[in-house]
């Protein structure tokens, strides 16, 4: 097993498949409608991402999930998965995505091998999903597509991330849909990732809050986290089964045991999700290197990591910082 300079190994591979999206949400994408993504070319192809998750695979790593932005606007996905899924050691493929699109896929993504799925949803008021989403997705259409996943035996988590003032009376509510459903919500404090969104620090409305609106209605208690460096703190209902999660990256991170790396659509590798430069992986599998020498450029890479940049927020001024865009990793 590997280790970082703080000693923390590597367990976790966030895939994005694409930097395309069919929604805009402000604090992600350009809203730009002329932006213009990458071409073909320049993606992964899926023999590729498998021969760069064989590797990671030998180092540790355990758990894949696909990004985007939205994974699903990859062709073949499906395909993808069965392929990931053969990788000795690889014990967990997850999902993120918008949920446009993902009852439509469930059956053959459940077939394919993949575990569950987390669903971004950041509010049930089609007013407000509309206007954050800048999407012509209706938000019934995303709910129906939930309830097929969910008929096709697929897991469901949902993340919604809280903006002050925007959705932070809907935790509650949300809650109650999904617990209804058998699947878990999580809120996600707002943050300052890439450099579009105008990030101010009273704009969160942070774990504490949270947690106080839906003990209103629900109330719980907290639960032990499953594993080591886990992003969600999660919590159990006093009167019977079901859980929910808050994700506290700005008032509570979790840097300690970050065991996370975000491998870019275009071949680049993040070891932060606020990190302003990757190394390229791509060039070296397209000049033929053999998988030894990948392997063993990802090593020298974690062995030398010192990211925590959650733990640093406010020492370094935003200004003075570029970081990698949302859409390039996926979050
Ligand atoms: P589980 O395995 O289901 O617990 O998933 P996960 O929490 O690893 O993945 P998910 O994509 O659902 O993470 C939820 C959100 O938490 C992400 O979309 C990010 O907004 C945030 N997040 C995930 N990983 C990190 C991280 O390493 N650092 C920070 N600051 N935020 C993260
Ligand atoms: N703060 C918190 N979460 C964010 N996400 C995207 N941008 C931010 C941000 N600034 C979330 C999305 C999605 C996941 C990929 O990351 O809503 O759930
Ligand atoms: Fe698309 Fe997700 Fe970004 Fe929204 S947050 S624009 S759904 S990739
Ligand atoms: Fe890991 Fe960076 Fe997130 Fe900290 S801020 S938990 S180091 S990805």
């Amino acid at each position: 097993m590997i280790r970082d300079q703080r000693k923390r190994p590597l367990r976790d591979l966030r895939i994005s498949v694409t930097d395309r999206c069919n929604f805009r949400c402000g604090y992600c994408m350009p809203s730009d409608r002329t932006y213009t993504f990458l071409p073909k070319n320049q993606l992964l192809s899926f023999e590729e991402i498998t021969r760069i998750a064989r590797a990671f695979a030998a180092l540790g790593v355990t758990k894949l999930r696909l990004t985007g932005g939205e994974p699903l606007l990859r062709r073949d996905l499906p395909l993808l998965i069965a392929m990931l899924k053969e990788i000795d050691g690889i014990e967990d493929i997850a999902l993120t995505t918008n949920g446009s699109r993902l009852g439509t896929f469930a059956a053959d993504l459940v077939a394919a091998g993949l575990s569950r799925a987390t669903v971004s949803l950041d509010s049930l008021r089609p007013e407000v999903f509309t206007r954050l989403a800048d999407t012509k997705v209706p938000l019934e259409s995303v709910l129906a597509q939930i309830d097929t996943a969910l008929a096709a035996g697929l897991p469901l988590k949902t993340n919604t991330v809280v903006q002050k003032g925007v959705n932070q009376g809907e935790c509650a509510e949300i809650v109650a849909y999904f617990r209804a459903r058998g699947v878990t919500p999580r809120f996600i404090e707002f943050m300052d990732v890439g450099n579009l969104n105008a990030w101010q620090r009273d704009h969160v409305f942070d774990a504490a809050q949270i947690a106080a609106q839906i003990g209103t209605v629900f109330p719980h208690h907290p639960l032990p986290p499953r594993v080591p460096g886990e992003t969600a703190r999660r919590f159990g209902f006093d009167d019977g089964p079901g859980e929910f999660g808050i994700i506290a990256s700005v008032t509570q991170p979790f840097c300690g045991a970050c065991s996370r790396v975000r491998l870019s659509a275009q071949g680049r590798v993040y070891h932060c999700l606020f990190a302003a430069e990757g190394y390229d992986l791509k060039s070296l599998v397209r000049d033929g290197a053999d998988q030894e020498t990948l392997v063993a450029a990802i090593a020298t890479a974690w062995r030398a990591r010192t990211d925590r940049y959650s733990e640093e927020r406010g020492a370094v001024a935003p200004a003075e910082r570029t970081k990698v865009e949302m859409y390039h990793i996926g979050g």
